[in-house]
Parts: structure tokens; C-alpha cells; sequence
């Protein structure tokens, strides 16, 4: 068997299994290539040059395994392979941490969010870390930050270390154990945050993949605002006067804006669409406060 055709029979299982995507892919070929790929220890930026090289058998065992594994745990591929990607850039992954795939990745790669910070953009905080993948994307982003990367969950606090470690960047990177801001050190021209913001509805319901997740990286609550109230509360005192806060909220827009009628932020234009991730500047939320119209 050649690589393509491995890759394809894997993907036909896969389909036949019924797995869930969201992870690094959205379909069986590209989740099947991943595991071939990795498994073969072959590139994975690159199947054309590879895709007619002839496959082992002894090697198409150990894919074999790796497929079973796959659709008999349903963990997401990140834990089988322990890495993940983002924007180019390879992240240490296991079940301690969410597997990484926040769209700020794409902002901060892609500029998204540099109208907005400037000369004064010196201290940034990724709040809610995970696996640490935005603070070191920021680090990677503007050289000249220093980043404060804070979690609840002292497990993904020992991943994020691997991560700042693995890039070299522990003089930029400080970790934090923190709920919420609680323990972090502001102020900050700039803070990033994803959250948990799954509602509950949605909890009761996400494929076994997402279940194979740290739940407090995932559910928010009823209406999944639960953190971000608490957030919108607290980060005023924290941020720096042109500070501004860039904030993830998945599919919960209708959620957010229930929550926040009177707040304007900024919606931010991503891959997933333009209301998935939203940007607020402090002296809006100082206002909204301040109206004795809390955004709460
Ligand atoms: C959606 S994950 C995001 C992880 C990472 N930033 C990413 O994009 O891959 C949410 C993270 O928030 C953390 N978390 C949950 N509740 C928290 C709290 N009260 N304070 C700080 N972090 C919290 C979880 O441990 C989890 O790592």
C-alpha cells in the first residue's frame, strides 16, 4: 500500500466509526493524514511529496493501531500523537490541557488585533492559558512583550510549562496559578483570553472527543457566561489605560449579547466568522461600569 491509499482506507474507517472532528481537522481525509503522517514519522506539511511512497507492512500495523486507538478511546488525535499545531507553530499536548485551537492563534499571527496596540503594548496577559499556545504565540508575535500566562488548573500549568520551555521563551513567559485575575499582576495593555464558555445545553450534548477534555476548560455555565461576567467585573482595574481585551466566545454570541446588551465591543473577523472572537477597550467597560450600568 502506498501513503495516499493508507491514508484513504483510514479515512473511510474513521468515517464508518463515526468519530467527531474539531480538533486540528474538520474531515476524515485530513484527520487520517494527520495520524498516517505522524505515525510513518513523515513530514506533515507535505503528503504530495510522499503520497505514492510505499508503506511497510510492519508499518501499516502500527497505523492500524494508532486508527483503533482512535476510534476506540475517541480522544482526539493532539493526545494520541501529544502535539498540536497552531498557526505553523508545534504545541506539547496530553489530557491535562485542552487541545489547542483558539482563533486568537490566527489574530495574533495575522495582525488582527495590531490596530489597537502600539509602542505602549508591554505587558500581555493570555488568561486561561491552557496549554500556554496564545501566550507563546503573543511572545512569538511581538518580541518586545512580556507575557503572564494564568489558570486555574495546576495540570495545564505543567503542560503550559513544556510549551514555554519547548520554544525557549521562559524569560518572556511567567506562569501564574490564578482564578480568574485573582492572582495575576496587572496592569496589562493587553489581555487575551478563551475561556471556559460551553453552555450547559451544549455540555450535555458534545461528542465523546470533547468530553475527553478537562471539563473546566470547557462549560461556562447555563447561558456559558458564567467566567465571563466575572471577567468583565474584575478587568477594568487590571489593564492599563489604552489597554484592550480580546476574548473568545465560540458559538455563544447570542449568549454574550443577552448578557451584555449595552456594552460595544468590537467583533473580530477570524476564519470561523466574525462572532466567534470579540475585542472591548477598557474605558468601555470603565463606562459601562461606571453608568452604574455594569455590563453584568
Ligand atoms: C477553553 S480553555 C483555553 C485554553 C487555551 N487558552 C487555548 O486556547 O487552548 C479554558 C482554560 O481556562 C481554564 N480555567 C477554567 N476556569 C478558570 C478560572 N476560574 N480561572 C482561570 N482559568 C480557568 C481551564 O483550565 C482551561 O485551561
Amino acid at each position: 500500500m502506498t501513503v495516499l491509499e493508507l491514508i484513504e482506507a483510514g479515512a473511510r474507517q474513521l468515517e464508518a466509526a463515526g468519530v467527531a472532528y474539531g480538533h486540528g481537522t474538520t474531515n476524515a481525509f485530513d484527520e487520517a493524514a494527520w495520524l498516517v503522517l505522524w505515525r510513518l514519522g513523515l513530514p506533515l506539511d507535505d503528503l504530495d511529496s510522499v503520497s505514492n511512497k510505499p508503506v511497510a507492512q510492519a508499518d501499516s500495523g502500527l497505523v492500524a493501531t494508532l486508527f483503533e486507538a482512535r476510534i476506540a478511546t475517541r480522544k482526539p488525535a493532539a493526545y494520541l500523537t501529544r502535539e498540536a499545531w497552531l498557526q505553523g507553530v508545534p504545541f506539547y499536548v496530553d489530557e491535562r490541557a485542552i487541545v489547542p485551537r483558539s482563533f486568537i492563534a490566527e489574530l495574533l499571527a495575522e495582525g488582527g488585533i495590531d490596530a489597537w496596540l502600539g509602542d505602549h503594548t508591554r505587558r500581555v496577559l493570555d488568561l486561561c492559558t491552557g496549554n500556554g499556545s496564545l501566550a507563546v504565540l503573543a511572545a512569538l508575535a511581538y518580541p518586545d512583550v512580556r507575557v503572564d500566562a494564568a489558570d486555574l488548573s495546576p495540570d495545564a500549568l505543567e503542560v503550559a510549562r513544556i510549551n514555554v520551555a519547548r520554544h525557549g521563551l521562559q524569560e518572556r513567559i511567567t506562569l501564574l496559578a490564578s482564578d480568574g485575575l485573582c492572582a495575576v499582576r496587572g496592569p496589562y495593555d493587553l489581555i487575551l483570553c478563551n475561556p471556559p464558555y460551553v453552555n450547559a445545553q451544549s455540555m450535555a450534548t458534545l461528542p465523546a472527543e470533547y468530553r475527553a477534555e478537562p471539563a473546566m476548560a470547557l462549560a461556562g455555565g447555563a447561558d456559558g457566561m458564567d467566567f465571563i461576567r466575572q471577567l468583565l467585573r474584575d478587568a477594568p482595574p487590571c489593564m492599563s489605560e489604552d489597554a484592550v481585551l480580546v476574548l473568545e466566545i465560540g458559538n455563544e454570541r447570542a449568549n454574550f449579547e443577552a448578557a451584555f446588551p449595552a456594552l460595544p465591543v468590537f467583533w473580530l473577523d477570524t476564519s470561523a466568522g466574525e462572532d466567534q472572537v470579540l475585542l472591548v477597550e477598557r474605558a468601555t467597560l470603565t463606562q459601562a461600569l461606571a453608568r452604574d450600568r455594569p455590563p453584568v
